[in-house]
């Protein structure tokens, strides 16, 4: 159960002592709170979108007329996250539509040579590992399906769960996301981990006419640091740079962000 402190803070945007949480990732809490990495990332990137929105006056309701899709699912953590964090930063709840993809039976299998040297033999990263429903211990889709919107805790009837690894689930493309009555993004969750299915996703968003200008798209792994870095290109000023900062620029980039590269520079983004 999440501590009182957490609550208030998810709620509020406020740490204990009534400073503003911070965009922070060097330790691995909001100082002051046991929130979980996952939902303090979320909650902090919320505050971004909504400080930009409010930088563009013109744009300031438009999540009200688009949905959120997440891609990696899991146990619906993540989404929870967001529709928590949603009332501090935009004065009500989110009304859209959640859109959420996942085989719900874990990871599918992914070449070794698209995975970081530390996510090599890492359990969560190989074929089968971060499965739902093994994590919920529900075999049956009903009740795993019920226990995920339950966790989730966004309206039921706007909470849709695609289940399936995302070469098949989201082969139907364009036609199937019209069938569903899927509305362009207000916001997209990339939390799949690896580089297939991350650029599965981002093609079908795009493909789909999902992901359009002015979506808000977060990759949960790809820090906050690292799109200074990129942001900062060959301007990159190692004089101030953490070492965090270095590796990023001087490695070659997999996962997530070689998706996000890649998709980007094909569809001219
Ligand atoms: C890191 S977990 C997601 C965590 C989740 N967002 C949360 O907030 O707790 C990654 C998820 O992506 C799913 N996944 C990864 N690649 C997939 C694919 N190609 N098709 C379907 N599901 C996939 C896995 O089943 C796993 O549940």
């Amino acid at each position: 159960m999440m501590a009182e402190s957490d609550a208030n803070a998810l709620r509020t945007g406020l740490n204990p002592s009534g400073n503003r949480v911070r965009w922070y990732q060097r330790k691995r809490r909001v100082p002051g709170t046991q929130m979980s990495t996952l939902q303090q990332k979320r909650l902090l990137s919320l505050q971004l979108i909504a400080d930009d929105l409010k930088a563009h006056s013109g744009r300031r309701q438009r999540h009200n007329r688009r949905d959120i899709y997440q891609f990696g699912v899991l146990t619906g953590g993540g989404m929870k996250a967001w529709i928590d964090a949603f009332p501090t930063y935009f004065g009500e709840p989110f009304s859209g539509e959640l859109w959420g993809f996942d085989s719900f039976e874990g990871m599918p299998e992914e070449d070794a040579a698209l995975r970081y040297d530390r996510h090599k033999n890492d359990p969560a990263w190989l074929a089968g590992g971060l499965n739902a429903a093994e994590h919920l211990n529900l075999t049956s889709w009903p009740a795993l399906r019920a226990k995920l919107v339950q966790n989730i805790g966004h309206l039921p009837a706007q909470t849709h769960l695609i289940r399936g690894f995302f070469n098949e689930s989201l082969r139907g493309g364009r036609g199937f996301a019209n069938e569903l009555g899927m509305r362009p993004a207000f916001l997209v969750d990339i939390d799949a981990d690896l580089y297939t299915s991350t650029r599965e996703a981002l093609c079908f968003l795009l493909d789909a006419g999902i992901l359009v200008p002015g979506t808000f798209v977060y990759y949960d792994d790809i820090g906050h640091w690292e799109w200074r870095v990129m942001d900062s290109g060959d301007r990159f000023p190692l004089r101030n740079a953490t070492s965090q900062e270095i590796m990023w620029k001087n490695i070659t980039h997999l996962e997530e962000r070689l998706a996000h590269d890649e998709v980007t520079r094909i569809y001219g983004l």
